[in-house]
């Protein structure tokens, strides 16, 4: 699908707000891989369609993925706001008609992050935090990072988001810890 077309269809089934965002994020990862190396094209298409499942429900989520027999794990089940990642990720290859697995892996794993990010997933995972429209204490900090040390603004990134969650007395999916542990590791440690 077109990018033009994938705008207006996103535009059609998001709240004025997540479509924003959306482009936003699709801006933000685009810029960085064009710094980092990475294909642009896939980042802005992978940073617009992040987000494509959040015009629905919980409800709906959960029976969009059940129908396409796609079971969330337990910690998914009890932390219903990390299940738009998955679900987008069916939506882009269904509804969208994305095809690319490393656009489809962005999008799947940019809420939690995961062990052996690639590239475009820390790009996703770190632009659905900096990007222009969000603010909230310390994003200044994310975004300077970001310019600087990109490999730091990452584990920032899920420093702060796994943090949140932890304010908030929510579950850490595994995967977030996984993916921190592996960042951390592939620096060499603390
Ligand atoms: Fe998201
Ligand atoms: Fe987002």
């Amino acid at each position: 699908m077109k990018t033009d077309r994938i705008k207006k269809k996103l535009k059609a089934s998001l709240p004025e707000k997540r479509y924003i965002h959306s482009l936003g994020v699709a801006d933000t990862s685009k810029a960085l891989a064009l710094r980092l190396g990475e294909d642009p094209e896939k980042a802005y298409l992978a940073g617009l369609l992040h987000d494509c499942a959040k015009g629905m429900s919980h409800e709906e989520m959960l029976s969009y993925a059940r129908e396409r027999h796609w079971e969330p794990d337990e910690v998914t089940l009890g932390a219903l706001q990390i299940l738009h990642a998955p679900v987008s990720a069916l939506m882009a290859r269904e509804e969208y008609g994305v095809t690319d697995p490393d656009v489809l892996d962005a999008i799947r794993y940019h809420t939690t992050g995961r062990a052996h990010m690639s590239m475009l997933e820390r790009i996703v995972f770190a632009s659905d935090l900096i990007e222009p429209s969000r603010d909230f204490d310390g994003v200044e900090d994310l975004r300077r990072l970001a310019r600087e040390d990109f490999g730091s603004c990452v584990i920032a990134c899920i420093d702060s988001s796994i943090r949140t969650v932890m304010d908030r007395g929510g579950l850490i999916h595994p995967d977030a810890v996984f993916a921190r542990n592996d960042l951390i590791a592939q620096r060499g440690g603390k």
